[in-house]
C-alpha cells in the first residue's frame, strides 16, 4: 500500500512513512493509557491522511502528527510529544504547522477531538485559539471497561472559498 506523501513544512518536520513506525509506535505507547495501534497508523498513511515527524536538531523523533484534509476543513487526529521532550514547544510548533498547511490550502477550520480529562492537551489548544465547541459522549474507551467524554474543538482559520466570498460580500448558499 502506498501513502500519498504530503510534504513536510519545515526542516525539523519530515513525511511519516511505514518504515518510521517502529520509532513512533515506541513514543506512542508511553504518551498514552489507549495508545493508537501500528494498524491506525498503517490504515491512516494507505489512506493518504497528512502525517509528520518532528525532529529535534540530532534528528531524534521527539514528536508527530496525524490528520485528515477534507472538503474546506481539516480533522486533526492525533498530535503526540515524547513525555521527555514535552512543554518545549514541540506540540505547539506542529500544531501551528498544520494550521498553516491548512490555511495555504484554504480549509476554514482545524478541528479535533481530546479528552475531557487531558488538561494539558486542552490548553495548548486554547492557547492557540481553539474554542470548544461541544461534546461527544462516551467517545474514548478509559479505565476498569469505562467511558470517557471527547471535548470537540475548533480553530477558525478563516481562508476558504467561503471567507474569501464573505470578503468580497457575497452570500454563501
Ligand atoms: C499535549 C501535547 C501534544 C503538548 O505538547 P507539548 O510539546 O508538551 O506542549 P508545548 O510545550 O508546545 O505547550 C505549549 C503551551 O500549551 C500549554 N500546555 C501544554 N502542555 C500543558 C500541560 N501539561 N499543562 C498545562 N498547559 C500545557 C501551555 O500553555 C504551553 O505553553 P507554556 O509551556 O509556555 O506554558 C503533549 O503533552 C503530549 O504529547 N501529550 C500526550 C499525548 C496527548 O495527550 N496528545 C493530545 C491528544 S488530543
Amino acid at each position: 500500500m502506498n501513502a500519498v506523501l504530503r510534504p513536510a513544512p519545515e526542516p525539523t518536520h519530515r513525511v511519516m512513512g511505514v518504515s518510521d513506525l517502529d520509532a513512533v509506535l515506541a513514543i506512542e505507547v508511553t504518551a498514552y493509557s489507549f495508545p493508537w495501534t501500528r494498524g491506525n497508523f498503517v490504515d491512516s498513511l494507505a489512506a493518504g491522511y497528512l502525517a509528520w515527524l518532528r525532529h529535534d536538531a540530532a534528528h531524534r523523533l521527539i514528536g508527530y502528527c496525524v490528520a485528515l484534509p477534507g472538503f474546506e476543513e481539516t480533522h486533526l487526529l492525533n498530535l503526540t510529544v515524547a513525555p521527555a521532550h514535552q512543554r518545549g514547544g514541540h506540540g505547539r510548533a506542529m500544531l501551528d504547522a498544520l494550521a498553516d498547511w491548512a490555511r495555504q490550502r484554504g480549509d476554514t477550520a482545524l478541528w479535533l477531538e481530546v479528552r475531557q480529562s487531558n488538561h494539558g492537551a486542552r490548553a495548548l489548544y486554547a492557547a492557540a485559539g481553539f474554542a470548544e465547541v461541544g461534546q461527544r459522549r462516551d467517545y474514548y474507551p478509559a479505565e476498569r471497561q469505562k467511558r470517557e467524554d471527547a471535548v470537540v474543538m475548533r480553530l477558525a482559520l478563516d481562508s476558504g472559498i467561503g471567507a474569501q466570498l464573505r470578503g468580497t460580500g457575497d452570500a454563501l448558499v
